[in-house]
């Protein structure tokens, strides 16, 4: 089942919002529009729409920059102070999301409100998901802090491997189901996309930044002084005849579009298939960390490796860590980086003999059992083999949260 939630869900919302997207792109042109109902009632729109779209931009930019650069925003993240001042700026723009979709919602509960008469019931959907999306978000940020941080190891992974076209959700799949959830809805308003008014942020009128100004004039029809604007259109419609060239260029840009969406169907559609049928096994390769005699008896030393399957363009990404202690002449045991509550690196105080996660207080005894905090079970291991003198880790995914 988490199989369909985190690899085969993710892409079929990919494929349909790409490809239904273009499709509508290219046969319905011109119903790609926010259907703005600025003119019914701009005051309400203003305290809904405004914090709304702000922080909304800035919290998706924020959930995208690790995700495309994520040895600069482990480095960003690293320092203490600069994680508390980050999130609590996502806590301050998630709440004010929050007041913003309230306000939209409210806008349209009265059932003399002339949104509401516009609001249709997928509008009503897309803003329900988009409402539990953002308190989620803020919920998880209250009540599992530190998310930027263990982020980094959850999420990032397992979205880097959807976009490389090798699924593998076993950093995300043992996460509360809170979280997990917070994932799945994001995917949902990406599959609702094509179909709602969200695809308005395609058509972001970004010439407005440097056109001259305009004044806007109202022209009302003197016989209908009463009734709303979008009453006084819908009171004359006025057909417009298409002519044979226009209906030709219609056809055209349909096929193109059910082309261009059948390949990138294809693209995201033919992998994701393969791996849940089985035919594709997430690969498990020996990568060497180094020379045994250098790793001294009783010490505990962070090793970087290879991933299993990096990518030319993987750059930074590409590598991983773990914590390799020598037990004894030929004993060693490589504990993952990652604690088993949210996933945060942890860290080795040799003075103490303790692994410590800076991100909820959890601590491991030096064998990677847990000591205290929040971690549900020891640290997961890798396994080790000695080769040629050489010590050599078997790099697989780790399931590394509670499961
Ligand atoms: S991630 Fe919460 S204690 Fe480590």
């Amino acid at each position: 089942m988490q199989d369909f939630f985190f690899i085969a869900f993710p892409y079929i919302a990919l494929t349909l919002a790409v490809c239904v997207g273009l499709y509508r792109y290219f046969s319905h042109r011109f119903t790609y529009s926010s259907l703005s109902s600025q003119l019914l009632e701009k005051r309400q729109l203003f305290w809904g729409s405004v914090p709304w779209h702000y922080g909304i931009t800035l919290i998706l930019i924020a959930h995208l920059l690790p995700w495309i650069f994520p040895g600069a925003a482990r480095t960003v993240l690293g320092n203490q102070t600069r994680l508390a001042v980050l999130e609590l700026t996502g806590i301050a723009l998630g709440v004010y999301c929050v007041f913003g979709i309230a306000a939209l919602i409210a806008r349209r509960l009265p059932n003399d409100s002339p949104a509401r008469a516009v609001t249709s019931p997928m509008d009503w959907i897309l803003l329900l998901v988009l409402a539990y999306q953002v308190l989620s978000g803020v919920g998880i940020a209250l009540f599992e802090r530190w998310g930027a941080a263990w982020y980094l190891s959850t999420a990032v992974p397992w979205l880097r491997s959807l976009v490389s076209l090798h699924p593998d959700a076993a950093t995300v799949t043992g996460l509360p189901v809170f979280i997990q959830s917070h994932f799945i809805s994001g995917f949902v308003v990406i599959l609702l996309f094509p179909f709602t008014r969200l695809v308005h942020v395609f058509a972001i009128p970004f010439e407005y930044l440097w056109r001259p100004y305009q004044v806007v004039i109202w022209n009302r029809d003197p016989q209908l002084p009463q009734l709303p604007v979008l009453h006084q259109i819908a009171a004359s419609p006025r057909p417009i005849p298409l002519n044979p060239a226009e209906v030709q260029r219609r056809q055209l840009l349909t096929r193109l579009g059910i082309l261009v969406g059948g390949i990138s169907a294809a693209i995201v559609g033919i992998p994701s298939l393969a791996f849940l049928l089985g035919l594709r096994k997430v690969p498990e390769v020996w990568r060497t960390l180094g020379a045994a005699d250098s790793f001294q008896i009783g010490h505990t030393v962070e090793v970087s490796f290879l991933d299993p399957t990096p990518l030319p363009w993987s750059g930074v990404t590409a590598k991983t860590a773990a914590w390799l202690r020598r037990e004894g002449p030929d004993q060693f045991v490589a504990f993952s980086i990652n604690c088993t509550h949210l996933g945060c690196p942890v860290r080795w105080l040799p003075n103490a003999n303790l692994f410590m996660c800076p991100c909820h207080g959890g601590v491991f005894y030096k064998d990677g059992t847990v000591a205290s905090g929040p971690p549900p079970k020891p640290l997961a291991t890798y396994p080790v083999r000695l080769r040629d003198g050489m010590v050599e880790i078997l790099t697989t995914p780790l399931p590394i949260t509670t499961v």
